[in-house]
């Protein structure tokens, strides 16, 4: 695997491998890489013919300054594991490389920018917005491989590139979890013993609504999935909501085509997100 740190040295790699017609796929990543990271990688691996991966942790999309400076960092172990994958390029710039203190970025994401996530982390989209173009303008690859994780990222991003024309192909990933449900993240090392037994509310709760979607209304399965979530010590939720999975509008009727259940909430002080496909 090639480390590379400079916008020119990848663009120059990526060319010449592009000269002779291979694909190139791209996984972003702000690393304190998991296996979630790591499906990332290996489906990249198995639809590509170059994994380009990257590792930056982007300041503009962190609206808690405490968030970003605790943000783990664990480079060395991050390139150990992906010298293990399919990875053939990681992408590892310093921000000075990517940002240079001048730029502007405004992109109109509609609906998507205050709702959710957008609502509880303002500006979170923009930030993630910028990186990405910035990204896929050095990287220019066939696909970029997200994880379903981040649902609303994923319907972010794809507003983008079609907004902006951008020639790469999104590829949504399902969620990795622990064997007790819990939804891989890079914040869950912040987690204390204790915390992550509480934190297991969140996909409880999930998982509760999957199995009684057919059972009972939209309202009361919200109600209780927020109960659930609401009495659990440490737990502090910010919101639980189902929604229309093509646009993200709340409180669709069952016969939408396709609906989720998205998730946020604090444990202690570690925020933690998560979503179920329930159609
Ligand atoms: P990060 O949180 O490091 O996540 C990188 C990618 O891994 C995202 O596409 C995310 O959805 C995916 N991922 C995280 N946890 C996962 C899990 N448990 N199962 C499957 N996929 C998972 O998302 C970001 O970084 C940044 O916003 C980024 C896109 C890199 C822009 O800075």
């Amino acid at each position: 695997m090639e480390i590379l740190t400079s916008k020119a040295q990848l663009a120059e790699a990526l060319q010449e491998l592009r000269q002779t017609n291979k694909t190139i796929g791209f996984v972003p990543t702000m690393g304190a890489l998991h296996a979630g990271h790591m499906t990332l990688i290996k489906i990249a691996g198995e639809l590509t013919d170059v994994v380009v991966a990257s590792i930056f942790v982007n300041p503009t999309q962190f609206n808690n300054s405490d968030d970003l400076q605790k943000y783990p960092r664990p480079v060395e172990s991050d390139i150990k594991l992906l010298q293990q994958s399919k990875c053939n390029i990681l992408f590892l710039p310093e921000v000075d490389e990517m940002y240079t203190g001048e730029e502007s970025w405004n992109l109109d994401l509609g609906y998507l920018e205050n709702t959710l996530e957008g609502k509880f982390r303002p500006g979170h989209y923009q930030g993630v917005t910028q990186i990405v173009k910035k990204l896929l303008d050095i990287a220019n690859p066939d696909f970029v491989f997200l994880g379903q994780k981040d649902f609303q990222q994923v319907m972010v991003l794809e507003h983008m590139v079609k907004a902006l024309e951008l020639p790469s192909e999104l590829v949504m990933c399902p969620i990795v979890r622990d064997d007790d449900g819990l939804a891989l993240s890079s914040r869950n090392v912040h987690l204390s013993r204790t915390e992550r037994q509480q934190a297991l509310s969140l996909s409880k709760a999930l998982f509760y609504v999957q199995k009684h979607f057919d059972l009972l209304t939209i309202n009361q399965l919200k109600e209780n999935a927020w109960l659930m979530l609401d009495s659990e010590p440490g737990v502090v939720p910010e919101y639980f909501e189902i929604c229309d999975a093509d646009t993200l509008l709340p409180t669709p009727s069952k016969d939408t085509r396709s609906i989720i259940a998205l998730v946020a909430a604090k444990v202690g002080e570690t925020r933690l997100i998560d979503n179920i496909i329930l159609k």
